[in-house]
């Protein structure tokens, strides 16, 4: 059980409005206490912050405004103190445009040393004034920029498949594949846990970068061809073999999990073979309905594809780049827009969402594997949708010519009191304004009270930990059980099974005793599961 940090919205423990190193520091006892195992902090390097540190100009340092490497070391050696492991963030595809490599290439010129760790084309056209290609950046707008060469003219194009701030490096050069390592053993030296991959499936691009045609790039998008020319390629996993020595290396091993958005179970398993990495997150939830056939078929195919390669299923809801989750089950379900994770399907039901939430909550906490949660989702924290154009910071809704909003929504900064300019979350007003209605949802409001989602996730956790018949497994631990088409429904060994009503209507409970309900059941009168809520029972 992991808990995600994103670091700029997580806590402000230095009054500048942005979450840093000092607000993690303060409230490890709050992870703690909330009974995760681990936390992955988001970037913290040095970073111009086009990409929300996506845009890394120095691996092996911190990012002032979040603090410096003395703090670091300090929050990583307190979280181990408290038993939380500690997963740091690599951005291995790309690094910011103002990394001295990227600076070195553009002062060195075409066919120099230091252009090599890039991908450098000569346009196309007279004069080369084409982008060499008809890609397209996951922000919006072609995926190459022209550089102005060294003597002032019109030069060559670098491929950048996010912000033009964000030149993708060629893991071709072995020096590229080198200084990854060695910014691995840097982290894993100062007792890093584990690192998740970002973009773990970009790294390789066809080396005839052939056009695409038509296709348009989505950040969280899947390739829907087998032979994309920079998604999901072979090559991706020569280089997670060798990740994965260096992590054996050390005792006790370190870990990897993979952000990788590829078109199938099977191909996210493929990253997971015994000598590639360990986990890797489960969209699979993220992109389904809330609909009982779509969860269980969901939950089905990920667990077979992962049992086939003997990893864990890593469960995911929500995270920085997708609509909270509890917006996402608030909207109508049966006009889904064609991108799930961020399109505009209806009015959102906030209450309804929270609801589903609840009931999901137990649904991926009852399957075997592990599970990642977004900060604020133990709040019941929603998408916050109508955030003042002029402060959204994504680099989408610039690059998308003000189409997109982009994914501020979901990076608005953790309200932990009910009152103060930030509602806890420092001494400044934050980065991003809070709508007030967080006054009633803030840490401290539900602390103490157990119908609250706070109570709902600290009992959860604690339950997982305590019942053997939770937590790890495989899908051969699962016995799928038949309660209406409404329900998702299945047993583990000993003795528990979960209950999920997906329906608008009550459904019979069958016998058993109520371990943990999403909602408080009333058993008095009828022993019935109400809609939208979900049960763990000792069976
Ligand atoms: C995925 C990260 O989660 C996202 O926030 C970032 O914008 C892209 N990768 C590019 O690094």
């Amino acid at each position: 059980m992991t808990y995600q940090l994103y670091i700029r919205s997580f806590a402000d423990g230095n009054g500048d409005g942005l979450g840093d190193v000092a607000g993690i520091r303060q409230r490890l006892p709050y992870l703690a206490a909330l009974g995760v195992d681990a936390i992955w902090v988001n970037p913290w390097y040095p970073s111009p912050q086009a990409d929300g540190g996506y845009d890394v100009s120095d691996y092996r340092d911190i990012e002032p405004a979040f603090g410096t490497l003395d703090e670091a070391q300090a929050m990583i050696d307190e979280a181990h103190a408290l038993g939380l492991k500690v997963i740091l963030d690599i951005v291995p595809n790309h690094t910011s445009d103002e990394h001295a490599w990227f600076v070195a290439a553009l002062a060195a010129g075409p066919g120099s040393p230091e252009r090599a760790r890039y991908l450098f084309r000569p346009g196309k056209g007279p004069d080369g004034a084409l982008p060499p290609n008809d890609w397209k950046a996951v922000f919006g707008g072609p995926a190459w920029e022209r550089v102005t060469e060294p003597d002032g003219t019109p030069g060559e194009w670098y491929l950048h498949l996010f912000d033009p701030k964000q030149p993708d490096l060629d893991w071709e050069n072995p020096e590229v594949r080198g200084e990854f390592l060695d910014i691995l053993r840097f982290w894993f030296d100062r007792g890093a846990d584990g690192f998740r991959i970002d973009v773990a499936h970009g790294l390789v691009k066809d080396p005839a970068m052939p056009d695409l045609g038509d296709d348009e790039e989505h950040l969280l998008g899947t390739p829907d061809r087998a032979d994309h020319p920079h998604w999901d390629l072979p090559g991706v996993h020569d280089i997670y073999r060798e990740w994965r020595v260096l992590a054996d290396s050390y005792d006790p091993p370190k870990l990897f999990v993979a952000e990788a958005w590829v078109s199938s179970p099977e191909r996210l398993a493929a990253y997971l073979r015994p000598d590639e990495l360990h986990t890797a997150f489960d969209f699979d939830f993220v992109r389904a309905a809330w609909d009982a056939a779509e969860l269980r078929a969901t939950a089905t195919s990920s667990l077979a594809a992962h049992d086939r390669v003997g990893a864990p299923v890593m469960w995911t809801l929500s995270n920085h780049d997708i609509t909270r989750h509890v917006s996402r089950l608030g909207r109508p379900q049966s006009q889904r827009s064609a991108d799930p994770l961020h399109g505009d399907n209806g009015e959102t039901d906030v209450e309804l969402g929270r609801r589903r939430a609840r009931a999901a909550l137990l649904l991926e906490l009852a399957l075997p594997g592990g599970v990642y949660l977004y900060q604020g989702e133990e709040l019941g924290l929603e998408e916050v949708e109508d955030l003042p154009e002029e402060l959204l910071q994504d680099p989408t809704w610039e690059r998308s010519g003000h189409v997109e909003r982009g994914r501020d929504g979901c990076r608005v900064p953790l309200p932990w009191a009910p009152d103060g300019p930030s509602l806890g979350f420092g001494d400044a007003a934050p980065w991003l304004p809070q709508p007030a209605s967080w006054a009633a949802v803030s840490a401290a409001s539900q602390e103490g009270d157990p119908t609250s989602m706070l109570a709902l996730y600290r009992e959860a956790l604690r339950l997982r930990r305590d019942l053997p018949g939770l937590g790890a497994g495989t899908g051969a631990d699962v016995t799928w059980l038949d309660l209406g088409d409404d329900v998702v429904a299945f047993r583990r060994e000993p003795g528990v099974a979960c209950l999920v009503n997906c329906g608008s209507t009550p459904v019979p409970l069958p016998a058993g005793t109520v371990l943990l309900s999403s909602v408080p059941l009333d058993l008095s009168a009828s022993a019935e599961l109400p809609a939208d809520t979900a049960v763990w029972l000792a069976v």
